[in-house]
């Protein structure tokens, strides 16, 4: 067990999730609900999770206007989720009010989403960002945080300059990849070691485990990894 790691239950319905967050009990702690199962299941497979003792991240990745995202952490905020995701790039009102709702529901901790780690320079530009991921990774961070946010998702490219610029802010790191393992469409990746060792608080692992013929077995591996780096004291 490493309270570290983050398992994505990337799945369409609640029963393949809770069985392989039930698989996994003596290994993982937390767990992530995204869009897939949320859209399919919604706070249901939430509840349950909690009911059966695991701590929550609720992936949803919230943009829109400032009111509708309030209104959107405000319905999420009874159902026990420690995490919550928006979109750093919503801008300093939608932040701001986000993160004024969920300090007045008492809802979960807010993570400021930077770039998504499947973009790489040429899809920024694509999108009419003409910085590096870098840059505009320390761009988004700084937005979020002159409005009270003190969590980013981040790649665990940019980690380390975030961990120095940001000393107390809880970093998760996505893009995970066991060395040697399939990147499929994720581009800014890194070995579990490394993204601690540059500082992350949170490793996401999705694929490499709910596709593995043995999840257990391909958690076992990166716990193994992990443990390569001793947790840094709270
Ligand atoms: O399967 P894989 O390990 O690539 O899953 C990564 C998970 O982390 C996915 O659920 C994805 O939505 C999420 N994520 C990400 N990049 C971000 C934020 C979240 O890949 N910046």
């Amino acid at each position: 067990m490493d309270p570290r790691l983050i398992v994505a239950l990337d799945y369409p319905s609640a029963a393949p999730a809770l069985a392989l967050a039930d698989q996994l009990r003596d290994q993982c702690c937390w767990f992530k609900v995204g869009l897939e199962l949320y859209l399919a299941e919604g706070n249901a497979v939430v509840r349950e999770l909690r009911h059966r003792g695991y701590s929550i991240f609720l992936d949803l990745k919230l943009h829109d206007i400032p009111n509708t995202v309030a209104g959107a952490v405000r319905s999420v905020a009874t159902i026990g989720a420690e995490l919550l995701t928006i979109h750093a790039a919503g801008g300093p009102a939608m932040l701001h009010a986000a993160a004024e709702a969920a300090a007045l529901a008492h809802g979960p901790q807010l993570l400021a989403v930077t770039v998504l780690t499947s973009m790489d320079e040429e899809q920024l530009a694509a999108i009419g960002i003409h910085h590096s991921p870098a840059s505009q990774v320390m761009h988004l961070a700084e937005t979020a945080s002159a409005t009270g946010i003190n969590g980013f998702v981040t790649s665990a490219e940019e980690v380390s300059a975030l961990r120095r610029r940001f000393p107390n802010a809880t970093l998760v790191v996505p893009g995970i990849r066991p060395a040697g393992a399939q990147t499929a469409d994720q581009k800014r990746i890194a070995t579990p070691a490394a993204a601690l060792a540059a500082g992350a608080d949170f490793l996401v692992v999705g694929r490499p485990i709910t596709q593995a013929p043995d999840p257990a077995a391909a958690t076992h591996a990166i716990l193994e990894e992990m443990q390569q780096i001793a947790a840094t004291p709270a």
